[in-house]
């Protein structure tokens, strides 16, 4: 009986561990010099806390072993006293200040400018991405090795920024602007989120960094810059006929050819893009029929409505909106 609940409790415990480090491996994987910092302060104050956990648990152990009953009333009292003083004043007040020095330090190393400047707006549920000359959302590409200060808001609710891998998080307050320098050291795909719960979709409320070698991205920019490529073939023409003809234009825009919609994604160059809806699918042309026809079974509470049009319709605009390279 007492041997299987010491058992359960072992288990309980290890299980509690083994997620723990899990969550730690995974998270504290900095691909950048801010993550690195986090990391850095995180390890200290792992170590810090693991030593107060080793000393306090021996004072536990230490006591309860003592028989309750030995010598001298005063000197235990004097005991007693220098006790409290060293182990609940001086140690502590030595401690935290050793780490709020650290943390102190930590925050100040952060830049707050960087070399290269992005807008990001937070919107339920998704993000714009604003560059010099050109829109794009929720894949917001940067150069490696550059400072890249993103200045944030929201149009609607409280969101948060949190790309565990470059960077700590960044509150995105409607009507006021907020910044976070990134910097990626190597290229990769880095997983960003909405950290604050902004609705019914906020965990899926998600973006990409895409870090690229200063080419790759410079070429990239290029490309997003441009207005969108013209319809090749008769199919495409008449998809893009069906996009102007229909609400799309009302809510998105795509630069060279209709670009006054404000209310979702700018939509120039969507067929770059690995994810549709934020992150929850990927951008195949099958999927995007599907959004399109009902983006609300897909991401319910998400701002567009179902759309219905035709079959041919349908498969023309997703075929137009498949050639936006
Ligand atoms: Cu946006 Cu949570």
């Amino acid at each position: 009986m007492r041997s299987g609940r010491a058992a359960r409790w072992w288990s309980a415990a290890l299980i509690a561990a083994s997620v723990t480090l899990t969550g730690c491996a995974g998270g504290l994987a900095p691909k950048g010099p801010s993550a690195g910092r986090i990391s850095d302060i995180f390890w200290v104050m792992m170590v810090f806390a693991g030593i107060v956990f080793v000393i306090v648990m021996g004072a536990l152990v230490i006591a309860l072993r003592r028989p309750a009953d030995d010598g001298d009333e005063a000197i235990e009292r004097h005991l007693e006293r220098r006790f409290v003083i060293g182990g609940g004043v001086i140690l502590p007040a030595v401690v935290l200040g050793i780490l709020m020095v650290l943390n102190v330090r930590t925050i100040v190393a952060e830049p707050t400018s960087g070399d290269m400047t992005i807008d990001v707006v937070g919107y339920r549920y998704w993000w714009e991405a604003t560059y010099d000359g050109f829109t794009t959302a929720n894949e917001i590409h940067i150069p490696t090795g550059t400072k890249v200060a993103l200045h944030l808001t929201s149009v609607d609710v409280v969101h948060s920024v949190w790309i565990p891998e470059l960077a700590g998080k960044a509150d995105m307050v409607p009507g006021r602007e907020q910044t976070l320098v990134i910097e990626a050291d190597e290229p990769g795909r880095y997983v960003g989120r909405c950290a604050e719960f902004c609705g019914l979709q906020h965990a899926w409320m998600l973006f990409t960094i895409v870090a690229e070698e200063p080419a790759d991205f410079a070429a990239w920019r290029d490309n997003e810059a441009a207005p969108a490529p013209e319809p090749e073939d008769p199919q495409l023409a008449r998809g893009r006929e069906v996009y102007l003809t229909n609400s799309c234009v009302g809510c998105h825009a795509i630069r060279g050819v209709d670009d006054r919609g404000e209310l979702g994604p700018d939509l120039t160059h969507l067929a770059n893009r690995e994810k549709l809806g934020a992150g929850i699918i990927d951008n195949t042309d099958d999927e995007l029929t599907a959004w399109i026809a009902n983006p609300q079974a897909i991401k319910p509470g998400v701002a567009m409505p179902p759309q219905s049009l035709s079959e041919e319709d349908l498969s023309d605009v997703v075929a137009y909106l498949g050639s936006l390279k």
